[in-house]
């Protein structure tokens, strides 16, 4: 199993994923729409790696495009990464998610069975879990969607739960991410959001790198350590190489199983400011301000699936995490503009 296509491989993960499978012998090619990243990754890619993937724009919902790729190529399996990911702009534009995700997924099922390629890896979150009933979260929990973005993930999941049930050809890895951050340790590739982040980590980055000001911390008054949020963390080259593990374990794998990707432990928001100031050096400035609707106080993972079955599990620490996000933070302060 050699050729893969990857969706949304210009992406913030899908970059970090064509590195590891191209160190892995795989050879990916990229289909992205461009709408949440930059070409110029594919330039970074070949400097990390000394090889240039080939990159084509097109979006997934065109079906004509996915079939000439898939003709081109006659890929061995699909990583598929793209996707639009923010969960407060789902809430506002559900059809626009709704469309994208799960419209995109559904065109790119069938392109995918039209051509007898039958191996998925499918970038799911930890988001599916909802507010979970209690922490390590395994597999099996109750599975909960509060939101347009977390609802497009669930959708997905079913709809390849009920392909693998219907038709044995399907080998399918979920792949239940849990809090990716950090960047590539040459610093030449990392996330590069659009507009204010969303998430913590790049938001602490830019406080860092004086892009913004000040972080506001969503609540001090949950029942955590320091009442602050705990999250599990995982540095995105330790996710990416999830990908290719995932990949050769869809060889003795049939139907369709679900992983957690995270590193099993957890960490709250004052202690990743805590982190990033001894890796950067800089003062983070913050102010705690009210809960953020919709977050939860804990969530991490039970990574013994992913272990046992996948033989993966995450290696980087949280000082190696400060320190690559701080490389890439400072040596491309405006990201890849
Ligand atoms: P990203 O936005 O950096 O990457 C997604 C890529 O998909 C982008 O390059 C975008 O241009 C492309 N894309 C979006 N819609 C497309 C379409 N219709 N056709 C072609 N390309 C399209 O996001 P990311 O952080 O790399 O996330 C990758 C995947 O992982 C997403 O599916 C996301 O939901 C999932 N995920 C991300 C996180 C996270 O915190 N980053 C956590 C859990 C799951
Ligand atoms: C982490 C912690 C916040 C920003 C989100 C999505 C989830 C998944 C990963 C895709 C929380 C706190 C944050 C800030 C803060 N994405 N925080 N100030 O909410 O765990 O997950 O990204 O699948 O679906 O919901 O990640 O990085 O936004 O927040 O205090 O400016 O940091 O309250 O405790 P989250 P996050």
């Amino acid at each position: 199993m050699k050729k893969i296509l990857v969706t949304g491989g210009a992406g913030y993960i899908g970059s970090h994923a064509l590195v590891s499978l191209i160190e892995q012998g795989f050879t990916p090619v990229i289909v992205d729409n461009l709408r949440n990243s930059d070409i110029k990754v594919v330039d970074r890619i070949a400097q990390i790696t000394g090889v240039r993937p080939e990159a084509h724009i097109a979006d997934i919902r065109d079906e004509r495009a996915l079939r000439q790729l898939f003709a081109d190529y006659q890929f061995d399996a699909v990583i598929h990464f793209a996707g639009l990911k923010a969960v407060g702009e789902s809430v506002a534009q559900p059809q626009r998610y709704y469309h994208n995700n799960v419209g995109g997924s559904l065109s790119l099922f069938s392109v995918m069975a039209e051509h007898d390629c039958y191996r998925l890896v499918f970038s799911s979150s930890a988001t599916v879990y909802g507010v979970p009933e209690s922490v390590p979260i395994n597999e099996t929990a109750p599975l909960c969607a509060t939101n347009p973005y977390g609802h497009s993930k669930l959708m997905i999941e079913q709809v390849l739960h009920d392909l693998a049930e219907a038709d044995s050809r399907w080998q399918i890895s979920l792949l239940r991410y849990f809090n990716p951050i950090s960047a590539h340790s040459s610093g030449l590739i990392g996330e590069d959001p659009d507009g204010v982040p969303n998430n913590l980590m790049p938001y602490i980055s830019q406080v860092g790198i004086g892009r913004l000001k000040q972080l506001s911390v969503y609540g001090d008054d949950y029942d955590t350590p320091d009442g602050t949020g705990v999250r599990d963390y995982i540095h995105v080259v330790d996710l990416a190489s999830a990908h290719s593990k995932a990949l050769l374990a869809l060889d003795v794998d049939h139907g369709c199983q679900a992983y957690n990707i995270g590193t099993g432990r957890g960490y709250s928001v004052l202690e990743m400011v805590q982190a990033f100031e001894r890796a950067s050096g800089q003062v983070i400035n913050y102010q705690v301000r009210a809960r953020r609707p919709g977050d939860i106080a804990t969530c991490y993972a039970d990574t013994r699936k992913s272990a046992e079955q996948l033989a993966w599990r995450a290696e980087f620490d949280l000082d190696a995490m400060m320190r690559d996000l701080w490389r890439w933070q400072s040596n491309n302060p405006s990201g890849y503009k």
